[in-house]
């Protein structure tokens, strides 16, 4: 008899565009399988394979009910990928504070919530890795990008 080997499950944020969407493809075509997440998930569409979940860090109610969905479908994960994020650019007298609050949601609370949900399964499993994308901004002072900065570093 032939057993079926179970797949890889990676779950990883920010899958629509750029780098998440570069890294979703590239592991889909090495055989990993990838919930994939999006603020829209109608972006996710054009990503054959890929299990597309809607998330936004903005509403901490859909990164729980994404996990949750994740884990129904696949029963269970093996890798977190957190790249779902961005930067604001703008001098200091000109980053408002509610961009300040935006960036620090996007960037620490959203991920923060995630890293706690996947952290917790992962322990109970004891197996799981969970990757973070960040920024040379977190090392590097870049001109016009304070915000994002002081938020990305560790
Ligand atoms: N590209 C660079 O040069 C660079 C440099 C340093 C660090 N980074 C970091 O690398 C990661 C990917 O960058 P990228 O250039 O590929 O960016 P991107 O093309 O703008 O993609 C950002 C991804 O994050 C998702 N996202 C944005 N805000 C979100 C929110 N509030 N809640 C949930 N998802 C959200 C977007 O999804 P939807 O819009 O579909 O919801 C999108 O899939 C980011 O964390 C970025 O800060 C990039």
């Amino acid at each position: 008899m032939v057993s079926k080997q179970r797949r890889t499950t990676i779950f990883l944020t920010g899958a629509s565009t750029g780098i998440g969407r570069a890294v979703a493809v590239r592991l889909m075509s090495e055989g990993y399988e990838v919930w994939g997440t999006s603020r829209q998930v109608e972006k996710l569409r054009d990503l054959p394979g890929l299990h597309p979940l809607r998330l936004d860090f903005a509403e901490p109610e859909s990164i729980d009910q994404a996990w949750e969905q994740a884990l129904a479908e696949s029963g269970g994960m093996d890798v977190v990928i957190q790249n779902a994020g961005r930067g604001h650019w703008g001098s200091v007298e000109e980053s408002s504070v509610a961009e300040a609050r935006r960036q620090w949601v996007d960037l620490v609370e959203g991920p923060l919530r995630l890293l706690q949900l996947a952290a917790a399964h992962m322990r109970l499993r004891r197996s799981g890795c969970i990757l973070g994308v960040t920024s040379l901004a977190a090392e590097l002072p870049i001109p016009f990008f304070p915000i994002t900065a002081r938020v990305r570093r560790p």
